[in-house]
């Protein structure tokens, strides 16, 4: 089959693999009609180099149609799904507290990290990912949600993959009260959904920023006020006059570790590139390389008592976090990979429901032949062609 395939810093590449097969009666093969491109794939183009192998297949949101069923698999060839990046076994006391991401029975213990993802480097598993023609879906019977087959496009429920439950867990996260303030650090598709999740559940009014014109705009044509980091020289102080002196109630940062305007460690990103593996490896967990703008961006703008909820990866174990005004401020600080499978039942109404809530359906800017995907990434990556949300289709022609 077709996949893309990770290469090397900054390089993916389509190429042909082994097709995936069958290996435990609870796996699916699923035939993938759509794959989007996400912001935590871009690590992996980066920071996340030293983990990957050449050849490694990426992707962690695709829906598809099953192919093949093991005959504990829960679905039937024929049933259209879609599939949650993170896998799961559903009855480990982990999974049967909605705490997906932390499964016992996926865990990688051998990295110290929590439940396998779908083409997300060896610290999550190896497993081969969704950028494909085809894949291989362990524990089927728990992780893919089965949506109607009722002509409606792929995109009213691929983003059930990721962004939507991503960005659900983190407004749940934020503590959001009814007519309180949010404010969005990061517009991208995660931002973009968490803002119009916080209006959704009632929140007096959202506050977006980010610093790319046609996020921006997206942003307000959702109801979201909007900061242009490019127009303000200092972003707290705007929220401040925003919220009578006072900063927003909850916070999430949507922006995560490739966050604009952090100069001091940009150069050590820059760096790891240039080390050989081993050693990118031991800088990247001991001495944490982390560009922390958008958290400091987050801590800055909450008011007192508040609430940060990071969504934005983050991957250091020793970044330097301002603990003092963490705790002088009494910020609850919540944070972790979103538990997909714990939110995607109530979720497959909203985005199921033909008034488009959420928008869904205003998300995805470009659609393209996976074999374009190469191209794809980097106008992602580059913000280039007002691309905001990027669907790859395996089966179009390139
Ligand atoms: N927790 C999870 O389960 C989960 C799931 C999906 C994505 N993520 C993470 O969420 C983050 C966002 O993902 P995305 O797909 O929306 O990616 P994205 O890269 O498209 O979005 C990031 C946005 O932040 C903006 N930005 C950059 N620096 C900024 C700064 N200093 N202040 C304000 N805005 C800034 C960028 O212009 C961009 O619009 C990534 O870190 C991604 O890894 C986490
Ligand atoms: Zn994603
Ligand atoms: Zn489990």
């Amino acid at each position: 089959m077709r996949a893309l395939t990770w290469q090397g810093r900054s390089e993916v590449r389509v190429e042909d693999v082994p097709d995936p097969e069958l290996r435990e009666p609870r796996d699916a093969i699923v035939r993938v009609t759509s794959t989007a491109i996400c912001g935590s794939d871009l690590h992996l183009y980066t920071v996340l180099a030293p983990f990957l192998a050449q050849g490694d297949v990426l992707g962690h949101e695709a829906m598809g149609i099953v192919e093949e069923a093991g005959p504990e698999a829960g679905v039937r060839p024929g049933d259209r799904v879609v599939i949650p990046f993170v896998i799961a076994c559903g009855t480990c006391l982990m999974c049967s507290s909605g705490l997906h991401t932390q499964c016992e029975t996926t865990q990688v213990r051998e990295h110290g990290k929590g439940a396998a993802l779908f083409g997300y480097t060896e610290l999550y598993g190896s497993v081969p990912g969704g950028q494909a023609e085809y894949v291989r879906v362990p524990f089927a019977d728990v992780g893919p949600v089965v949506v109607p087959d009722d002509g409606e496009p792929d995109e009213r429920y691929l983003f059930l993959s990721d962004v939507v439950p991503t960005a659900w867990q983190a407004v749940e996260y934020a503590h959001l009260h009814e007519g309180g303030t949010l404010a969005v650090i990061g517009l991208g598709p995660i931002g973009q959904m968490s803002a119009r999740i916080g209006l959704l559940r009632g929140a007096g009014r959202v506050i977006g920023v980010d610093l790319v014109p046609e996020r921006l705009e997206m942003a307000r044509r959702h109801g979201v006020e909007t900061i242009d980091l490019r127009e303000v020289d200092d972003l707290p102080a705007a929220v401040l006059e925003l919220t009578d002196g006072r900063g927003a109630d909850s916070v999430i940062d949507a922006v995560g570790m490739e966050a604009h305007g952090s100069p001091l460690v940009h150069g050590v990103h820059k760096g790891l590139g240039a080390l050989p593996d081993a050693l990118a490896k031991a800088v990247f967990t001991r001495a944490g390389v982390d560009r922390l703008a958008a958290l400091h961006s987050a801590i800055d703008v909450v008011r007192r008592g508040g609430t940060i909820s990071l969504s934005g990866v983050y991957g250091g174990m020793q970044d330097p976090l301002p603990m003092l005004e963490l705790f002088d401020k009494q910020v609850t600080l919540r944070m972790g990979q979103a538990n997909v499978q714990r939110w995607t039942e109530l979720l497959l109404p909203l985005v199921s429901d033909p008034g488009d809530p959420l928008g869904v359906l205003d998300l995805r800017t470009h659609r393209v032949p996976l074999e374009d995907a190469p191209r794809a990434y980097e106008m992602f990556q580059k913000k280039q062609d007002g691309a905001i949300k990027v669907v790859l289709d395996p089966g179009a022609a390139a």
